[in-house]
């Protein structure tokens, strides 16, 4: 089977997962629930929860029960981060995954609630992990500090000394002129943060040692960058149709980017020395997993 087949079957398996933990559109508050299924269901490439499935693999986990509700978890929080950052207060953007973007279709109220709803549920379903414990099996106790561990993960990452924390920098950044030091560790925490949630997610739930995780975290920070970089390129050469969200919403907002600071074809350049670096790191360790090599190169050359 070619490797983009291969990707497309397996991002079904994942929508059904992710599926199943979504809310029933019910009761009095069935609104912003709507909202929230709205957002999660347009779909998207679900790179993160992809991520986090093959590094489990790479480190032969074998508990998936344990993985699936923290592979939900990565999709609800990124999905949140994507609806509050396309509110006008952010990157004021009207749409997005091929549809209009949540506060279009639902206000802005509704959509600061769903994405406050999706993040919440996200912690509410990774907590749910530890409902899958055998509790008779002999390393129950070792698996409960697996999942308190990715618990840790999941909330560092996706908070101030993460996603939010790069988002925050990005924002302050509006308008001013910066280095490439700085856009690199902005990047490292806006995308880079969930990236390395993911990676260090499956690696920790599949039992890889303190030092496998710290090698899984910066593969996954350069993963993240260039998956960033690789965004601004695309924000200008691609098309809405394509990428299913507006191109040219980086120049509308005045954004320090890296096509902004140099030019596409150097751009393009760090893209593959970044992911050239990821790559190196990746072969050093000991174990394989051809899906998620190619994955990682794939990233390089994606169209949207
Ligand atoms: C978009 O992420 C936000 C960035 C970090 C660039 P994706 O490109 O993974 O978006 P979806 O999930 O496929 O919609
Ligand atoms: C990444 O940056 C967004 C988040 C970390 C939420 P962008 O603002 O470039 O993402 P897009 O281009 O809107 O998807
Ligand atoms: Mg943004
Ligand atoms: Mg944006
Ligand atoms: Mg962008």
């Amino acid at each position: 089977m070619s490797f983009d087949l291969e990707q497309t079957k397996r991002q079904s398996e994942i929508n059904e997962i992710i599926k199943s933990y979504l809310p029933k559109e019910e009761g009095y508050y069935k609104s912003v629930i709507e909202a929230m299924n709205y957002s999660i269901s347009a779909g998207g490439k679900r790179i993160r929860p992809m991520l986090m499935l093959e590094t489990f693999r790479l480190f032969r986990g074998e508990y998936t029960d344990i993985l699936h509700p923290f592979m939900a978890a990565i999709e609800m929080i990124h999905t949140y981060s994507l609806v509050h950052d396309d509110l006008p207060a952010l990157d004021n953007d009207e749409y997005r995954r091929g549809r209009k973007t949540t506060h279009i279709e639902y206000g802005e109220a509704m959509a600061i609630l769903a994405g406050d709803g999706l993040l919440t549920l996200a912690f509410e379903t990774a907590a749910g992990a530890y409902e899958k414990i055998d509790e008779k099996a002999l390393d129950a106790l070792n698996i409960y500090r697996r999942i308190m561990r990715a618990y840790k993960v999941l909330s560092m990452k996706a908070g101030i000394h993460g996603m939010i924390g790069g988002q925050v920098i990005d924002i302050e950044f509006v308008g001013k002129s910066v280095t490439k030091e700085r856009l690199d560790m902005m990047y490292l925490l806006k995308t880079g943060g969930l990236f390395e949630a993911s990676m260090m997610i499956g690696a920790i739930l599949a039992g890889a040692s303190a030092e496998e995780v710290d090698i899984t975290r910066s593969i996954a920070g350069d993963i993240g960058l260039a998956f960033q970089i690789k965004d601004d390129i695309l924000d200008i050469t691609s098309s809405d149709i394509i990428l299913g969200k507006p191109v040219r919403s980086d120049e509308k907002n005045d954004k320090p980017t890296y096509v902004a600071i140099m030019d596409l074809e150097q751009a393009k350049e760090e893209v593959a020395n970044v992911t050239d670096r990821a790559k190196k790191a990746y072969e050093s360790l000991p174990y394989e997993n051809e899906f998620l090599k190619e994955l990682i190169i794939k990233l390089i050359t994606r169209e949207k």
